[in-house]
């Protein structure tokens, strides 16, 4: 269980709030994904609970530990992916997570066979000895990752592990985390936000340094009032229909429109007499955050656009 309450951060003499009273508790079990813009917090968050970093104010405890008072006792019990995370160019996949397994203090026996393990168990194991500077992007974050997975830590924190990766690694990198989080917690950020929908057990939406909502997937569509998404390409002549109980967003691709099921039925049928083209789906996680967090400035599939930096 990881509990927070009243998590603040403030950065030396800044005057904005990095972190504004955050209070939650997590079970801390399978995969818990924290989304948002960037600069919304994420990184802050991950930093604090790995121990990294202290909080101006606020108190955080996972399984009742103290994260503050007691970082040692947390540090045996977590491995962390930061966001910078990078490969040692002139090192081999190999070499970089044995020497880490071999500074956690594991023996160099133990340390060559989980090594091996981990690397093997990614799918690494051919490139065990080649120099991280020869492999692809995706493989260079497979080599960190397996780093931290080799090592006994029972809470893994990867801070926007698949941010800038070709879809087809993402969802490779998916199929890991899913296999990695039968015997230990994974806590994710992300800014894509249908990696959450496949991965999470819970999800925090954080924006602007507060917790705008956590929970379930599940229960996230049940704390919205709409159920259905409807989208209607720009670009065609249509009468818009009247939309009693919703909200419609306007952006450069599309008009938005999120409703109930019996008036999403309504709206369908007029769109569809007049030859409209749309789609209708069940409220996505991605019109929950748009929901939330609103501005479609803001959304465009993924939170924060493309940049891959912050
Ligand atoms: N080391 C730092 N010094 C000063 N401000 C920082 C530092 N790290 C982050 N910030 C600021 O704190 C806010 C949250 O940043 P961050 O936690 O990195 O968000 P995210 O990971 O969601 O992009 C941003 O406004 C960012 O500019
Ligand atoms: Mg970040």
């Amino acid at each position: 269980m990881i509990s927070c309450t009243g998590l603040t951060k403030v950065y030396g003499k800044s005057s904005r709030k990095a972190l504004d009273s955050v209070t939650f508790r997590i079970t801390g079990k399978g995969i818990f994904v924290l989304i948002g813009r960037n600069g919304s917090g994420k990184t802050t968050m991950v930093r604090i609970l790995s121990t990294e970093l202290e909080p101006t104010s606020g108190t955080v405890t996972i399984d009742g530990v103290n994260v503050v008072e007691n970082p040692a006792e947390i540090r045996n019990r977590i491995a962390i992916v930061p966001q910078e995370a990078r490969t040692i160019n002139w090192m081999t996949p190999m070499q970089t997570a044995f020497s880490y397994l071999l500074w956690r203090g594991f023996s160099r026996t133990e340390a060559k066979q989980r090594a091996s393990n981990a690397l093997e168990d990614l799918g690494m194991g051919k490139y065990a000895h080649s120099l991280n500077r020869t492999l692809s992007g995706g493989m260079k974050r497979k080599v960190l990752v397996a780093t931290v997975l080799a090592s006994e830590a029972d809470i893994v924190f990867l801070d926007e592990p698949t941010t800038g990766l070709d879809p087809i690694s993402r969802r490779e990198f998916w199929e890991i985390l899913r296999r990695t989080s039968a015997n230990r917690f994974v806590f994710l950020t992300t800014h894509y936000l249908e990696e959450a929908e496949a991965l999470a057990d819970e999800i925090g939406i954080l924006d602007v340094g507060r917790m705008v909502r956590i929970g379930t997937l599940q229960s996230l569509r049940k704390s919205i009032d709409f159920n259905f998404s409807l989208r209607i390409p720009v670009g065609q002549q249509f009468s818009m229909p009247r939309v009693e109980r919703g909200e419609v967003f306007h952006s450069k691709e599309e008009t938005h429109i999120l409703t109930v099921e019996e008036e999403a039925y309504n709206i369908s049928r007029e769109l569809a007499k007049s030859g409209t083209r749309f789609t209708i789906n069940p409220v996505s996680l991605e019109d929950i955050f748009f929901y939330l967090i609103g501005g479609a400035d803001n959304m465009a599939g993924t939170v924060g656009g493309e940049d891959d930096g912050c």
